[in-house]
């Protein structure tokens, strides 16, 4: 029992809720054309090859076309055996864009999988699945309905449905827990974590791993040695071995604990719990009618709606038109140099030599040399205490990083980006010495967070290619670049950028070139609604929790703790005078400032610090927020509820994005949720603050706002015009 709970408690901080980066590969999904399934007989075995590139995805048209073709093999008295594989990679899963809102085709589609997944497993046919790349979500629930499962050494397999807010729904819930022990399923499904083909054979989810160029062989061997021995054929659905009844109640009851604790605002992974428990009590059969039941359930929810339309605008962000519908191929970024070592240079390079790309770091002298050197060393090495790399790759990897104190070399280089202190006259000084010292080719990049790009390139004659390349805090890490474009770059420069953006796996965007640019502007608003409130009288504490209830993953004042006070004061008043019209200007963070209360680094801010933990330290902070009032002139007081704290704070952000939006700073309304999800922690299961306003419904945001402003008599809150449009129209 307690061995279960530490287990389980190994779930903790990692169920999916979908901020992670998505896995499911089904986004390109080509429209189906031709033979959906291709048919082989030889030597007694029916070959069925999934052909609907590029992922396979289950589209209703190719699960028909596999029942077709498996009904015949099953049929042909000269088939002994069945071997199905896919062309190019095995199945990235259901195709999301057949998804149906409406309820009966999606129940009848999903009982008729069931039916040919069942009718398969329980058939006297063998069946191998014979897998390279990956089988994900459907595409594994398909292998794992097979006898068999042969793989390649590069294949991963995994269930990952909980990302799009919705459930395994061909049987997932219930083989893959009898296949690999429950305690691995839970885990698999809650994380939405992929296996690799090592591990896949060691939990038994596989039965052989191969190289690729005998894959087809094998398993066509595999099939024909289960033929002659019908008794020995394992179906997945039948399998008790690892079903421990009173074991796997208790792995579940943990796990829902920790499932009502981490996910609390979303059902899916409940609903997840609760079939494989179905199956457990009661036997597979009632355990997948109960996975119908959820899925259903799923299907309509504002949580999966927000999901799956964050899951789409993640991939649309790399079709910019004017830019990647020329024609034009991304140069290859082989080489990099980097201006400044400190946090952000320091976690840019880790990020880049994590890549493979040769980078150069540059500072001011030997000392911050070292230092940023050591930075990138610590970074590195993290990985190492953490399991995930070995030493010797650790140091390969250290080897592709040049530090340097002069510019030699560099006229190759493919890319700098300059990481240095956010100052106007420092960074155009270094543009300028860059344009002289790289290559005619080299894409100029600032990681600059306030100053407009085209005032850094104002002493040079080279703004075509110089760009804003924003990383997010730490660079290594977070998943979001925004990449900042100016009227003058060519198209070249930025298909490069997004080029390099795939190779550092990080999802960009790319955005205009104003003030704060998307993420940082959109959530101005949010800092400034919760010093409002503050110098109002309401408990900072309680909007934080109020926040982090909601589903950020800190409230405004951790946060603000954490990057620093005075850095907040130092943009907030950047963005501040960027967009006086509408600017709230509180006294909140210089008054903290001054009293030497920072945050973290001070080991006081809004909190005070224990370690890192964060502890309320309400007696001393009243007087410095009694302070701000006064320095305000604010006599008022304000009463809310915490769901009015939340609208209070994200209202908002949905508000200046539809202003990002109608400034044209974006290409779709979607980019601006993926800069709040992927940039600032906005939970991804409300869609991000486009979605949300969406969802909210834009009158009752609209009408919201204007309540405030009218109340208030603070422009803050008054209501863009696109929102008064979209507010009129629903
Ligand atoms: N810290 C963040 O969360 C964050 C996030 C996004 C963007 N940014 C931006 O990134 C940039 C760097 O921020 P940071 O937090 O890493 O600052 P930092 O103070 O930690 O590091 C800056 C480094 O640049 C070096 N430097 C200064 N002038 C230089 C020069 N001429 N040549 C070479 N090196 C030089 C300094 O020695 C220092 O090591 C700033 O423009 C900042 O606005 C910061």
């Amino acid at each position: 029992m307690e061995a279960a709970r530490r287990r389980t408690n190994l779930l903790a901080g990692h169920i999916t809720t979908g901020n992670e980066h998505l896995i499911l590969e089904t986004a390109d999904v080509a429209a189906p054309s031709g033979n959906l399934v291709l048919t082989q007989v030889k030597d007694g075995v029916a070959l069925l090859t999934l052909n609907s590139p590029p992922v396979n995805a289950l589209s209703p048209q190719l699960l028909q076309a596999l029942e077709k073709a498996y009904t015949e093999a099953a049929n042909n008295s000269s088939v002994k055996a069945i071997v199905i594989t896919g062309k190019g990679k095995f199945c990235g899963g259901a195709d999301i864009t057949s998804f149906s809102t409406d309820a009966k085709a999606t129940e009848a589609s999903n009982l008729r999988t069931h039916n040919f997944f069942n009718t398969m497993e329980s058939g006297s046919k063998p069946v191998v699945a014979a897998i390279d790349g990956f089988a994900l979500g459907g595409g594994l629930e398909l292998a794992m309905s097979t006898h068999a499962r042969v793989i390649t050494p590069t294949t991963s397999l995994g269930l990952p449905e909980l990302n799009l807010g919705i459930i395994p729904g061909y049987g997932g819930t219930q083989r893959l827990p009898r296949l690999v022990g429950v305690q691995k399923a839970v885990e698999m499904i809650l994380k939405s974590a992929p296996v690799k083909a090592k591990e896949a054979l060691d939990i038994e989810l596989v039965d052989a791993v191969v190289p690729r160029e005998q894959l087809l062989q094998e398993a066509g061997k595999k099939a024909l040695e289960l033929s002659a021995k019908p008794e020995s054929l394992r179906r997945s659905l039948r399998l008790e071995d690892k079903i421990d009844k009173e074991t796997a109640l208790q792995i579940l009851g943990f796990a829902s604990k920790q499932v009502s604790k981490i996910a609390k605002n979303v059902p899916h992974p409940k609903a997840a719990l609760a079939a494989i428990q179905e199956g457990i009590e009661n036997g597979p059969e009632r355990g997948l009618e109960r996975e119908r039941k959820e899925i259903l359930k799923m299907m309509g929810t504002p949580t999966t709606q927000a999901l799956i339309s964050f899951f789409f605008a993640t991939k649309s962000t790399t079709k910019v038109p004017g830019v990647t519908d020329k024609g034009l191929k991304p140069r290859d970024i082989k080489t990099a140099a980097v201006i400044g070592g400190g946090t952000m240079g320091s976690g840019i390079i880790t990020a880049l030599i994590f890549s493979g790309i040769t980078t150069y770091l540059k500072e001011i002298n030997q000392k911050f040399l070292d230092q940023g050197v050591e930075r990138v060393k610590a970074n590195v090495f993290s990985r190492v205490k953490k399991g995930k790399m070995t030493e010797e790759a650790a140091n390969k990897t250290l080897s592709l990083l040049k530090p340097t104190l002069n510019y030699d070399g560099w006229k190759s280089v493919d890319i700098v980006i300059e990481a240095a202190l956010e100052d106007i006259p420092l960074k155009q000084k270094i543009f300028a010495e860059l344009e002289g010292v790289t290559g005619p080719h080299t894409i100029l990049a600032s990681n600059t967070s306030t100053i407009n790009i085209e005032t850094i390139g104002e002493k040079t004659k080279s703004s075509d290619r110089i760009i804003g390349t924003h990383f997010f805090s730490p660079a290594h890490v977070m998943p979001l670049l925004e990449i900042i474009r100016t009227p003058k770059n060519s198209a070249q420069v930025l298909v490069d950028a997004l080029g390099l953006s795939a190779k550092l796996r990080k999802t960009p965007v790319v955005v205009g070139n104003c003030v704060g640019f998307t993420a940082n502007r959109i959530f101005a608003p949010y800092s400034q609604a919760a010093a409002f409130l503050v110098e109002r009288g309401v408990d900072p504490y309680r909007i934080d929790k109020a926040i982090e209830s909601f589903g950020m993953p800190m409230g405004p004042f951790k946060m603000m703790d954490l990057s620093g006070v005075d850095i907040g004061v130092y943009v907030g008043g950047i963005i501040g005078n960027a967009y006086p019209d509408r600017t709230y200007k509180s006294a909140l963070a210089s008054t903290f400032q001054k009293a030497g209360r920072l945050g973290q680094k001070t080991k006081a801010g809004m909190y005070k610090y224990e370690g890192r933990k964060a502890v309320p330290d309400p007696d001393n902070i009243a007087p410095l927020i009694e302070a701000t009032r006064k320095a305000n002139n604010v006599t008022d007081k304000i009463e809310m509820t915490d769901d009015e704290i939340v609208q209070f704070l994200m209202y908002p952000v949905s508000n200046e994005s539809t202003r990002v939006l109608e400034e044209g700073h974006v290409t779709q309304a979607s980019d601006i949720d993926v800069c709040a999800v992927f940039g600032y922690g906005y939970p991804a299961y409300r869609g991000g603050p486009m979605k949300f306003a969406e969802q909210e419904g834009y009158s009752k945001v609209a009408a919201k706002l204007n309540e405030w402003h009218g109340k208030y008599k603070h422009p803050l809150f008054k209501p863009s015009n696109w929102l008064l449009n979209a507010a009129q129209k629903k």
